[in-house]
């Protein structure tokens, strides 16, 4: 029996997903295939349905359809629920289609066991308030920061996150929000992780300089071939630098335990995933 996945998004054609995927059934002896499905607003449901109904066992969902994606889900994970989007649907044999969200908890894998940065006791700063910063921000709480700063151009947008987390469990940090100019009044932060779009359009918010502590680490959730505008800001800066990259493989890696019961040896995948990534 070959378990049949897909990626669904808009643009597609650039997912690294199949790839990375094809080789995590190589390395756990899955027998899997995996491809990608350009969708539309009008269009999503159905295709996941579609999918469902010829027996797939489960898609991925990237942009722009991670919000919509929590209405076509029977049941939702915890951290689905917390993210308040879905980027993996698991499609079980008794016919639930269960969302979750691995964004997070592989963020936090790529940061504290990859990187070994341990988040426990530490200043943490998002930039940005959208979908990307609310999907970490559930596993980030569980790690015990000694602060959540959120910073985002539009403040109500940090304010509602604070909001949503209030009556979480792990709230329990103190959590604040601010404008990008305030931030010259905050203390330094030991984490900033930038996710914000910006990184995308080769921009990055005014920031003040003294942000960030002198083992600060900057973690920019998007991957691109060169670093980031806001890589390079915080390498000046003095900071530890990181770009997506293993966020990426790492939630996908969370999705495929999800699927198939089994976490691939991520560390294993590395290298040939970076040969790949170049002759891509
Ligand atoms: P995503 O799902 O990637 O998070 P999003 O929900 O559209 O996408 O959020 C994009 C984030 O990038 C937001 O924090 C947004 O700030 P606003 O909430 O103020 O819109 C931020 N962003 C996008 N363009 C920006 C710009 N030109 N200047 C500052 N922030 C920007």
């Amino acid at each position: 029996m070959i378990n049949a996945y897909t990626v669904i998004g808009q643009p597609i054609a650039h997912s690294l997903s199949p790839m990375i995927h094809s080789l995590f059934g190589e390395l756990t002896q899955r027998r899997i295939t995996y491809t990608r499905t350009e969708g539309t607003d009008a269009s999503f449901e159905g295709i996941v349905k579609q999918w469902h109904d010829r027996g797939g066992k489960g898609c991925n969902v990237t942009a722009p359809f991670k919000e919509q994606a929590v209405q076509v889900c029977s049941h939702l994970a915890r951290s689905a629920d917390r993210a308040g989007s879905v980027n993996t649907i698991h499609m079980r044999r008794d016919g639930e289609l269960v969302g979750h969200s691995t964004d997070g908890a592989g963020m936090m894998h790529d940061i504290e066991r990859n990187i070994r940065f341990p988040v426990r006791g530490r200043r943490v700063l998002i930039l940005g308030a959208g979908g990307a910063a609310r999907g970490v921000v559930g596993p980030l709480l569980d790690a015990r920061p000694s602060a959540l700063h959120i910073a985002n151009r539009t403040v109500s947008r940090a304010d509602a996150i604070l909001q949503y987390f209030a009556d979480d469990p792990a709230a329990g940090v103190p959590m604040s929000a601010s404008s990008y100019e305030a931030l010259s009044e905050q203390a330094p932060f030991d984490l900033v992780i930038n996710a914000t779009s910006l990184s995308l359009a080769g921009s990055l918010p005014t920031l003040p300089d003294g942000l960030m502590t002198p083992q600060a680490l900057a973690y920019d959730m998007m991957y691109s071939r060169e670093a980031t505008v806001f890589m390079r800001w915080a390498h000046d800066q003095g900071a530890t630098v990181s770009d997506g990259f293993g966020m990426l493989v790492e939630q996908a890696a969370e999705a495929f335990l999800v699927w198939e019961g089994v976490r691939p040896k991520t560390r294993m995948a590395w290298p040939r995933l970076l040969e790949l990534l170049n002759a891509h």
